[in-house]
């Protein structure tokens, strides 16, 4: 594990785990009403199968998994449920995973069992582990949920050891899609800027339904398209395809996500290969498979200011 630099504000016992927090008074880079809307999400979906975690994981991982081995020192920031670290846990040495939701404690009994990840309730802006640290960083769907985006790049840049890289994933602004699914989107949008302001199980309950009666018939068709046409590709271009080898329970967990969280922004490719260059990091490498958009970058080996 890599030692804390400051004392925690506070340490929780939760089920006989000890977690340290760093949550101070001030709100830092971070929209509280969003990050207790994560906290009540990973608490309904905090029980994802090995199975349903290998097949978004490999999907995740494409352009990284090659980066990890049993030296890597990973920081999993904004870690929601831990499923992206309990992922990669047999492949690396230790984590370090961190998220300022309650979605901290479910994790940490949810995983209690594997030994290399240490859990904390902490924020991207304020980390609590010494610059150059971590040969590899992983911020997956949390970017677009952070006031300002770039400050907390920057941030999780700063913890990276030169030579060491990060994978990132952000929402897309569908800058590689056409003009229907932007008008979808801009439906979506909508209907996500009235059902995040609801009451709580208000919230849970439309999207549910949505997951039900919007998402469940795509995903049906993209699934009946591909069993039409196995050779073919063309079930990738509707809607909802992403979900055709999932779960139907990670798409109610991502209608939630999409159509319950107060804060989201989306990037796109040029917007993220612009930003991850500014923020100091190099040999930006894109995935060309879903989900939009994820990215390798690496922290140079010399600073070229020295
Ligand atoms: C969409 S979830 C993604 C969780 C996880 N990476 C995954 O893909 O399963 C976004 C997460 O970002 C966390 N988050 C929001 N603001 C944050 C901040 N300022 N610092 C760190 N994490 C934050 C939320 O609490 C939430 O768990």
């Amino acid at each position: 594990m890599i030692p804390y630099i400051q004392d925690p504000v506070r340490i929780y016992n939760n089920n006989g785990r000890t977690v340290a927090g760093f949550i101070g008074h001030s709100a830092g880079n971070m929209d509280a009403t969003t990050v207790e809307s994560f906290g009540k999400e990973w608490k309904k979906f905090d029980d994802f199968s090995d199975k349903d975690i290998k097949v978004a994981g490999d999907q995740y991982f494409d352009i990284a998994s090659h980066l990890l081995s049993k030296e890597t020192s990973v920081l999993d920031a904004g870690c929601g449920s831990g499923r992206w670290s309990a992922y990669i846990a047999d492949k690396v040495n230790f984590i370090e995973a961190i998220d300022p939701s309650e979605a901290i404690f479910s994790a940490s009994v949810r995983y209690q069992s594997i030994p290399n990840i240490r859990w904390t309730q902490a924020e991207i802006n304020n980390l609590p582990f010494a610059d150059n640290s971590f040969d590899f960083v992983m911020t997956l769907g949390v970017l677009h949920h952070i006031p300002d985006t770039f400050s907390a790049l920057s941030s999780i840049v700063q913890k990276i050891k030169p030579g060491g890289n990060l994978l990132v994933y952000l929402y897309y602004s569908l800058d590689n899609r056409g003009g229907a699914y932007r008008f979808l989107f801009f439906l979506s949008n909508q209907f996500r800027r009235l059902i995040s302001g609801m009451p709580l199980w208000m919230k849970h309950f439309s999207c549910d339904v949505i997951a039900c009666l919007v998402y469940f018939p795509l995903i049906s068709i993209s699934r009946f398209v591909k069993f039409l046409f196995p050779r073919k590709n063309w079930f990738r271009k509707l809607p909802l395809s992403y979900y055709n080898d999932k779960n139907f329970k990670i798409a109610r967990n991502d209608a939630l996500d999409r159509f319950g969280t107060p804060l989201e922004k989306r990037f796109s490719r040029n917007q993220i290969h612009q930003m991850l260059s500014d923020s100091g990091l190099e040999e930006i490498v894109f995935s060309e498979h879903e989900p939009f958009w994820h990215a390798i970058a690496k922290k140079p080996n010399q600073n070229p200011d020295q």
